[in-house]
């Protein structure tokens, strides 16, 4: 079967493996049908990833249909189309013993820590196959681990029903956290440099948009918002001013959604928590939330369709990556197609 792997940073290959077999009668065969490029996979091309160990076959959002399942698999069976939660955690230490596995000490993510989706055949526990809602697109299937990230956004800021939520970043993870809180019945702005950004944010039910490169983000929130500031502010643009930005913007009792894994040091007084007493938290992944965004997409709340800028076949993957890193200002989600 093929695979793709990064061999060590900077070496992006396609190889030959064999088909692996079920061997605990708790594991799950799953013929993958689409992988999506995520900016983590280019980091991990890139060795920027401090996490990741290679050689590695890459790829933590995919999708695919169970080809054989162990003796005790009750879940699923041959043939369900299913989405792979893909992160392994221990399920006795501090993290997981509070519901927080996504943290774990011995927190294992699919395609950084052990071998991922980007493989025509992958083992993986019964527990992370997910049955997906009937008839969802493979294209859109793909989309919902991305969306699981949104959601553990608005899940960490405690998003509310009439609760205004600024969102920094219309890419790919903004506009899933946007689409998430608009689902729980919040007043959604988006930020961004990109007009076009915006515009599709907008056509996927952001009320408000703000180009924060052409306009004086903090007055306009502080506008919108009545002088209140938004009640909860997600960065998912992630550089030191965001978390900066964040923190001054948020309304009193107000919660700042950190999802940046940047080192760069953000300058923030202390002061400027305590006197609105916010909540500063940050957002990892996900823990419980692909029922969440699967429930949604099947009751028709949440339409995945039209995100997908563009499908490659396996053969092709190296242009994936490229086409992903080129046109960063217009991609929202590559697919690697295993059909
Ligand atoms: N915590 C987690 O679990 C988690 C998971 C996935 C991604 N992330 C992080 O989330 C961040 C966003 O990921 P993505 O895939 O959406 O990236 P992306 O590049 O698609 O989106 C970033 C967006 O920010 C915009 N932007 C840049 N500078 C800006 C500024 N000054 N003001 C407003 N907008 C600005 C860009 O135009 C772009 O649309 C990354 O830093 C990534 O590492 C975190
Ligand atoms: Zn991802
Ligand atoms: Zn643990």
């Amino acid at each position: 079967m093929k695979v793709g792997i990064v061999e060590k940073p900077g070496v992006l290959t396609l190889a030959e493996r064999e088909i692996p077999k079920v061997k605990n009668a708790g594991d799950v065969l799953v013929k993958v049908k689409r992988v999506g490029i995520c900016g983590s996979d280019i980091h991990i091309l890139h060795g920027k990833n401090p996490f990741a160990v290679y050689p590695r076959v890459w790829g933590h959002e995919f999708v695919g249909e169970v080809a054989a399942a162990g003796a005790g698999v009750k879940s699923v069976k041959t043939g369900d189309r299913i989405v792979v939660e893909p992160i392994t955690y221990c399920g006795t230490c501090y993290a997981c013993r509070q519901g927080r596995p996504n943290v774990c000490a011995d927190l294992k993510v699919f395609g950084v820590h052990a071998d991922g989706g980007c493989a025509e055949y992958v083992i993986v526990p019964e527990a992370n196959a997910h049955l997906l809602p009937e008839g969802l697109p493979w294209d859109e299937a793909a989309l919902i681990e991305p969306f699981t990230i949104g959601a553990q956004a608005c899940y960490r800021g405690d998003v509310r029903q009439g609760d205004y939520v600024l969102v920094m970043g219309a890419g790919t993870i903004g506009l899933t956290a946007a689409s998430l809180a608009k689902l729980y019945g919040a007043t959604v702005i988006v930020s961004d440099l990109v007009d076009d950004k915006l515009a599709y944010a907008k056509s996927r039910g952001a009320d408000f948009v703000i180009n924060s490169g052409k306009e004086d983000m903090p007055k306009r929130v502080a506008e919108i918002t009545d002088g209140m500031g938004p009640n909860v502010t997600i960065d998912a643009v992630c550089i030191k001013k965001t978390f900066e930005d964040a923190v001054l913007v948020t309304s009193t009792a107000g919660r700042v959604v950190e999802l940046s894994f940047n080192e760069t040091p953000s300058e923030i007084a202390p002061v400027n928590i305590i006197k609105k007493e916010l909540t500063v938290c940050g957002s990892r992944l996900q823990t419980k939330r692909f029922p969440v965004v699967i429930d949604f997409i099947r009751s028709g709340k949440l339409s995945l369709s039209g995100f997908v800028s563009k499908v490659y076949p396996v053969s092709q993957m190296a242009e994936a990556f490229d086409y992903t890193e080129k046109n960063n200002a217009s991609v929202r989600k590559v697919l690697i197609s295993f059909e």
